[in-house]
């Protein structure tokens, strides 16, 4: 009998994890390394929330708080929703979690029974379809091509649907390809769930800020307000704030299902870290408009690598309206080989092959759920970026 659980048996270790840890390996050995595998941005917190985190350890706030959340930090929530998405909330509503990933997955555990399925489009954040299965429910997938800019179609939504579908997991703009859904073509998709009461949404704004040129965020329960009573909207401070370690992430949303995930968390974690907290609340109330500031810099570096991409024969890469990634196809590059013999003959192959041949370090397609094609995150300098796109170009002009 084996030692470890089934469950874990069931689940794959996060993908970009291991790529970021295989070029961080790789860097150690004394190799010149472009890592663009990590999910967060190159920034660092701003001043007036590291100083407010300071100003909490000082204030003594270094104590257990209430298990998912601190009443201030629920209240800033709660007031974020209204500013932000039109959203009405009570504290009563709000679940404070240590990172968006634990608030997704305190959901999942607290309402998922063998045989329920979850919709999630695909390309999808490596975490989700796992999550589910360690909750015990099944994945359900639908394929967003590059045709339609990595987005489903109402259709496509229909067609998933079943008996057994519990929730809808919609993320925009989305890891890893960016694309983030206009009013109307979230509106195509909630128009879909009146028709199914059984369903709930569970939508992950993680990106909300992160959104460039003309377009516009926006959240289903906002789209449609008759899905209000069924949507558990998660969002956090990871990556507009430059956040990503202080592990602060929130979900509002019905109160029984925000009360079985407080049972959730008060036997795994407890409360998230009581500093990080007061730092939420000083990112959350304070000035926003580093966002603003950070986001040019964003836009400047998805153009750069978008254009640079699209130049390389082979490859072909959308500009996205969000977040800070892109996601290349490589059709044109699959059944090629490398000067010496190595057979590109999948995206897991190509990334591989370009790490070792370039120290560029992207994470592969088939972690997302659709291949071929690969993950850059631009969250890192411009110099780097420009000569990361340099070397992917002479790798793939190498290919025969
Ligand atoms: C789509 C998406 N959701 C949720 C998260 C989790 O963020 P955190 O746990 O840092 O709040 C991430 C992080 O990479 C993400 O990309």
């Amino acid at each position: 009998m084996s030692f470890l659980s089934q469950t874990l048996s069931r689940v794959k270790p996060s993908p970009t994890i291991a790529m970021s840890n295989k070029a961080a390996e790789l860097k150690a050995a004394g190799r010149d390394i472009i890592s663009l595998s990590a999910g967060e941005p190159d920034f660092d917190t701003p001043e007036h929330i590291r100083a407010a985190g300071i100003a909490a350890i000082e204030a003594g706030h270094t104590r257990y708080t209430q298990v998912d959340g601190i009443p201030a930090l629920k209240q800033a929530i709660c007031d974020k929703f209204a500013r932000d998405n039109g959203l009405d909330y009570d504290p009563a509503q709000v679940s404070v979690g240590t990172g968006g990933k634990q608030v997704l997955y305190n959901a999942l555990m607290a309402t998922l029974n063998p045989g329920d399925e979850v919709v999630i489009p695909a390309p999808y954040w490596v975490s989700y379809p796992d999550m589910v299965l360690l909750a015990g429910g099944q994945p359900v997938f639908i394929r967003a091509t590059l045709d339609n800019a990595f987005k489903i179609t109402a259709d496509q939504l229909e067609a998933a649907i079943t008996r057994n579908t519990k929730w809808f997991l919609f993320n925009s703009p989305s890891n890893p390809t960016g694309a983030g859904y206009t009013w109307d073509e979230l509106k195509a998709l909630t128009d879909v769930l009146l028709r199914h009461p059984h369903v709930h949404v569970m939508t992950d704004d993680m990106y909300e800020h992160l959104a460039y040129d003309d377009f516009r965020f926006c959240t289903p329960a906002q789209v449609e307000p008759a899905l209000y009573d069924r949507t558990l909207t998660v969002n956090g401070v990871s990556k507009a704030y430059c956040m990503t370690g202080w592990r602060i992430g929130y979900a509002a949303g019905p109160e029984p299902l925000i009360a079985a995930m407080r049972k959730m968390q008060s036997q795994s974690t407890s409360n998230p870290c009581s500093i990080s907290q007061h730092a939420a609340l000083a990112a959350l109330n304070g000035p926003h408009d580093f966002i603003a500031e950070n986001n040019r810099a964003f836009v400047r570096r998805r153009d750069l690598v978008v254009d640079a991409l699209n130049a390389i024969p082979g490859i072909t890469c959308p500009r996205p309206e969000g977040a800070f990634y892109v996601y290349p196809s490589i059709a044109g590059l699959i059944g090629r080989q490398t000067p010496d013999g190595t057979r590109i003959d999948s995206d897991e192959a190509f990334a591989t092959t370009l790490l070792e041949a370039t120290g560029v370090a992207v994470v592969f397609g088939a972690a997302f759920g659709l291949s071929p094609a690969f993950r850059i995150s631009y969250a890192t300098s411009d110099a780097a970026l420009a000569e990361a796109c340099n070397r992917i170009g002479d790798f793939c002009g190498q290919l025969r």
